[in-house]
Parts: structure tokens; sequence; C-alpha cells
């Protein structure tokens, strides 16, 4: 991928909400939320300026653009803190992400891994981070191998309210994963 395919993040605003929405109606993005075929609309229809406007410290999102063009999002969070303790009993010094692309054709272009990449140096730059959890569908085979090539491990299956999830989690002591060797 050249330079112009360079990926930069920025804070989500809610003139993003728009375009937020629009992504909730692609085919991937439905898949990656829900694995009920009738879905029409990706996380049962968010309220995204109610939802970003309701950004804190601890649960924000950000956005990623590449020349200036909006090409995905990503959301972090503290699981310890964030008010909707949607994972439950789970100890401090982590942080939980999730993240998609929005526009179908920037899917498998090496966007994703950017991101990635750039969230996981943003959230183990904090000192007293030590691990990042993700929460895929089970049924989400692409998104466990782009996490594996990450360095995200299997910790289990467990279900989220309806979803069938599959939890992975990366350890700071585990990261940056090594280069692959060169073939010589
Ligand atoms: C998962 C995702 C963020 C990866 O970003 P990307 O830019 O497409 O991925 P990259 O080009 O950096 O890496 C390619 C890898 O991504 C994964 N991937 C590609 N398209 C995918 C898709 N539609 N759904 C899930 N994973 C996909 C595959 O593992 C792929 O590797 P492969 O070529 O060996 O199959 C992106 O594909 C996406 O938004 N998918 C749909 C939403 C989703 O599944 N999000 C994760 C929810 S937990």
């Amino acid at each position: 991928m050249g330079l112009s395919s360079q990926v930069t993040l920025r804070p989500a605003t809610i003139a993003d909400a728009l375009m937020l929405a629009s992504w909730d109606r692609e085919p991937h993005v439905i898949a990656c939320s829900s694995d009920d075929p009738e879905a029409e609309v990706a996380f049962g229809g968010i309220e995204w300026t109610t939802e970003i406007a309701g950004s804190t410290d601890d649960s924000h999102y950000v956005i990623a653009e590449v020349a200036g063009v909006p090409v995905g999002v990503t959301h972090v969070c503290d699981p310890h803190t964030e008010q909707t303790h949607y994972w439950g009993e789970i100890e401090p010094g982590l942080r939980a992400i999730d993240i998609w692309i929005g526009p179908p054709e920037w899917l498998g272009r090496g966007v994703g891994t950017q991101m990635m990449t750039q969230m996981i140096e943003r959230c183990f730059a904090a000192p007293d981070v030590t691990g990042i959890v993700i929460d895929p569908l089970n049924s989400n085979t692409g998104a466990h191998r782009f996490y594996r090539r990450l360095g995200f491990t299997i910790v289990g299956r467990r279900r989220f309210d309806e979803d069938d999830c599959l939890v992975m989690r990366l350890e700071k002591a585990d990261w940056p994963v090594p280069a692959r060797a060169s073939p010589v």
C-alpha cells in the first residue's frame, strides 16, 4: 500500500452521526454486529448523535481517515469503569476496542491493520494499561484471523446479551508482534 493510503485518526464528533448511521446499513457492518439474518441495520439502530455526545474519558469513538476521507471507526473504552458495564466483572488496567470499516470498497486493503495498530499503540502508551480485550462474534472468522495476526489470543467463547462472541486478548508484554523472519 502506498503512502496515499496512510491512515490518520481523529476523535468522532456529532457531525459524523449521519455518516455512521449510513455505515450501519452496510451488509458487512450488519454482519459483524449480529448473527440475525433478518437484521437490516447494525447495532440495533444505535442513535449516533446521543452516543457520540455521551463520550467520556473512558469511552469514546475515533474516526480513521485516508487523505481526509473517513474510512472507518473504532470505539475504545475502559471496560472496568465505563458506565454500561458491558463486560461485567473485569479487572482494571484494560482497554476494550471495537473496529469497523465503513465504505465496503475500503475492506481488505490494509486500512484496518493500520487503524488497529495505531489504536493499540495509543492504549499501551498509558503506563497503567496492561492488556486489550475484544469481543468479535464467534461467527466472524475473518475478524478472528485479523486479530490473531495482530497478536491477540483466544480467551474463550462468551455470550453478551443475545450475541455469541469469542473474547480475545492482547497482553502488553506480547506487543509488538515480532516481524516474521524474512526468507533467506
Ligand atoms: C475486520 C476489519 C476491521 C479488518 O480491516 P481490513 O482493512 O478489512 O483488513 P486488512 O486489509 O488490514 O487485513 C485483511 C484481513 O482482514 C480480515 N477481513 C477482511 N475483510 C473482512 C470482512 N469483511 N469481515 C471480517 N474480516 C475481514 C481478514 O482476516 C483479512 O485477512 P485475509 O486476507 O487473510 O482474509 C474489516 O475487514 C471490517 O471492518 N470488517 C467488517 C466489520 C468487522 O468484522 N469488524 C470487526 C468486528 S469485531
